[in-house]
């Protein structure tokens, strides 16, 4: 006998809210971040989770699950066969190896693509109008992967790419000034490692242009602090890395800020790794790097034209060049 006697058994059809299902392929340091940051913020009704590791996956799914008192209620589920994904709205893709210390993200190409090819065709068969949010390294390079091994059209195939730069860009730029990062506009695009590239010109604090703010405050400052805070952006993931091994909270929060703009439609301008082949002068082949993107239920709703200037349009341009590169050696 049910544990309540039911007033209404099922709520009328037009009560009845679209379930969201969000899955995460690899529940590793990364995949967890973004899996407990997805749950505290509520942004999926369903969260499934895949990994090649059956113990590590059971044990993960449990461990969330137990927290349930204490979670907006979600339904947890986990399994090694993809079929546990069927009809996901969002799919993260974490799974595969890390940097070692040291190491650069296109080092890792090799052995990343390899774990595409067996996980995207079943994220395809079971999600066929899923949009794929790619996280794995070198991320730009294993959206492009994604995209070929999907067959999805481009505006359903993102990669993280520099939202956490750019986050961590913020973070620098508000500790240099002493203000909320929040507070701080400031867009890293290009490759999601060491060619990316700073817009000086988009940094904005509470609305009023960066270069402006500093003369209008008298806060001395000189194109090498700029450089250097965007040095530090670059540094900051090997930095941390060597310190713990891997870096796995700012990519978690920065991931549910992408899922929450594509799952409740924000239609906010994120920079995101998206199909950059003809903007700013980028030509040579279907490449994706990180571009200021509006994102919305739909994945990408646009690319924005924001101002460069020649020197960020030639070092974005070198940046699609390191990528394409890299690219020419795959065997997709
Ligand atoms: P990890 O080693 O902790 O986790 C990787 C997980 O993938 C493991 O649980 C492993 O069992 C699983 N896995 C491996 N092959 C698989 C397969 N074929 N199918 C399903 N699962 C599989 O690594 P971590 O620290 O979570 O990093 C994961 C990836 O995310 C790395 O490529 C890392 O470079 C990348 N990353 C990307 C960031 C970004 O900003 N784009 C930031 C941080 C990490
Ligand atoms: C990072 C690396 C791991 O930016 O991609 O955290």
């Amino acid at each position: 006998p049910a544990f309540f006697k039911p007033i209404h058994s099922t709520a009328p059809p037009s009560l009845t809210k679209r379930q969201t299902k969000i899955s995460v392929i690899g529940t590793g340091n990364v995949g967890m971040a973004i899996a407990q940051t997805i749950l505290t913020q509520d942004l999926a009704d369903e969260l499934a989770l895949v990994d090649a590791n059956p113990d590590k996956l059971r044990g993960e799914m449990l461990d969330l699950q137990h927290a349930a008192a204490f979670l907006p209620r979600t339904k947890i589920n986990a399994s090694v066969d993809y079929a546990v994904t069927v009809a996901s709205d969002l799919c993260i893709v974490t799974a595969g190896a890390r940097q070692i210390a040291g190491e650069s993200r296109l080092n890792l190409l090799q052995r990343n693509v390899a774990l595409f090819k067996n996980i995207v065709p079943p994220l395809v068969k079971y999600s066929p109008d899923a949009i794929l949010l790619i996280v794995s390294n070198p991320v730009d390079v294993l959206t492009y992967v994604a995209w070929k091994l999907s067959g999805f059209p481009s505006n359903r195939v993102i990669g993280s790419g520099t939202n956490l730069d750019s986050s961590r860009f913020r973070f620098l730029i508000a500790d240099h000034l002493d203000v909320n990062a929040q507070d701080v506009q400031a867009f890293i695009v290009g490759e999601h490692g060491d060619s990316s590239v700073a817009l000086w010109s988009s940094i904005s604090v509470g609305g009023v242009p960066i270069l402006s703010f500093l003369e209008k405050h008298q806060i001395g400052y000189e194109k090498e602090t700029l450089e250097k805070i965007h040095k530090e952006v670059i540094d900051g993931a090997y930095e941390v890395i060597c310190l713990k091994g891997y870096t796995s909270w700012a990519i978690g929060y920065s991931v549910a800020n992408l899922a929450r703009s594509l799952l409740r439609d924000q239609r906010k301008i994120h920079p995101v790794s998206v199909l950059a082949k003809g903007f700013y002068g980028i030509e040579g082949g279907n490449v994706f790097l990180s571009l200021p993107a509006q994102l919305g239920r739909g994945g990408v709703l646009g690319v924005t034209n924001v101002h460069l200037t020649d020197e960020e349009a030639e070092r974005l341009r070198n940046s699609a060049k390191t990528i394409l590169e890299m690219q020419s050696q795959l065997d997709i």
